[in-house]
């Protein structure tokens, strides 16, 4: 796993986005799994631009959504399918047969789940995943106590999720459906690459605890600790109760893959500086 800081939410979203078209350059038909929720609504934004001004091809690229609620279907306002093409599928050029999202309203849950599980084996398994973090620490909808090794089911959400996401129904939490269909802990970490964007204060404590704490079902997002190529994007106000700050600053500010990222010049070394420090 590794962090990354930038300034702002913005900054972090946009870095986020020039990963995912760095990949899609370089595999055009890449298989890429997408997340929801506030958080990655200028990540979209970004890659929009990034097609229209740039030239971004989404031609030849498949995608898979992490989750969608029970009872919700394309046409609903408040389901994952609507904002995906509110957000991102309508304004770029993704064939829409390579758009795959869960049917909440499937009649057989179960089979449906069976199904996206199959689907996204036949397209060769997901390059890189998107992801953000709840309130509750999970990823995708895989709530606390979610095994580890948990495939694409049906879960029944936390009322802080509820509470979370209210804001997506108007602002009332009886409107928010109960249970959702998400691919499981164990299929998120299949995936050749995580993608996690962490942004805002009121994410800090429980970034500290995905990526700094224990790996725990209770907080689904320290599953990603296991990954061998998770990259964790977060802002400064996300950062704020990282132990590992300023190695984590460090690691962009030298390391090669983010040359091409960097805007500032690097910072000293970290044992420079202590050293510098002790001689005072
Ligand atoms: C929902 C989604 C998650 C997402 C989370 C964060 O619960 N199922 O995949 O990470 O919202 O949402 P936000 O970015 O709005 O804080």
């Amino acid at each position: 796993m590794e962090v990354i800081i930038r300034p702002t939410a913005a900054e972090a979203a946009r870095l986020t986005a020039r990963l995912i078209a760095r990949e899609l350059r370089a595999k055009p038909a890449l298989v890429l799994g997408l997340a929801t929720g506030r958080t990655m609504e200028p990540v979209y934004a970004e890659l929009v631009r990034l097609h229209r001004e740039e030239g971004l091809d989404f031609a030849l690229c498949r995608t898979f959504n992490l989750d969608e609620y029970v009872g919700l279907g394309p046409e609903d306002e408040g389901s994952y399918r609507r904002y995906m093409e509110r957000h991102l599928f309508s304004r770029v050029n993704l064939d829409p047969r390579n758009t795959h999202t869960l049917d909440g309203k499937a009649p057989d849950l179960a089979a449906e789940c069976a199904r996206y599980e199959r689907l996204i084996r036949e397209c060769g398994g997901i390059d890189i995943q998107l992801l953000g973090l709840g309130a509750d620490g999970h990823i995708g909808f895989n709530e606390p106590l979610s095994a580890l090794l948990s495939r694409t089911r049906e879960k029944a959400l936390t009322p802080q999720t509820l509470l979370q996401n209210a804001e997506l129904f108007g602002g009332r939490v009886d409107r928010v459906p109960r249970r959702a269909l998400t691919m499981g802990v164990g299929t998120i970490l299949e995936s050749r690459r995580c993608l996690l964007l962490v942004t805002g204060a009121e994410k800090a404590a429980i970034l500290a605890q995905a990526v700094e704490g224990p790996i725990t079902s209770m907080v689904t997002g320290s599953a990603l600790q296991l990954h061998p190529r998770c990259t964790v994007i977060v802002d400064e106000a996300a950062a704020m109760h990282l132990k590992g700050v300023e190695y984590y600053r460090w690691l962009f500010d030298n390391e090669p893959e983010w040359a091409e990222f960097r805007t500032a010049p690097p910072r000293a070394t970290p044992g420079r500086r202590s050293r510098k420090r002790r001689r005072a």
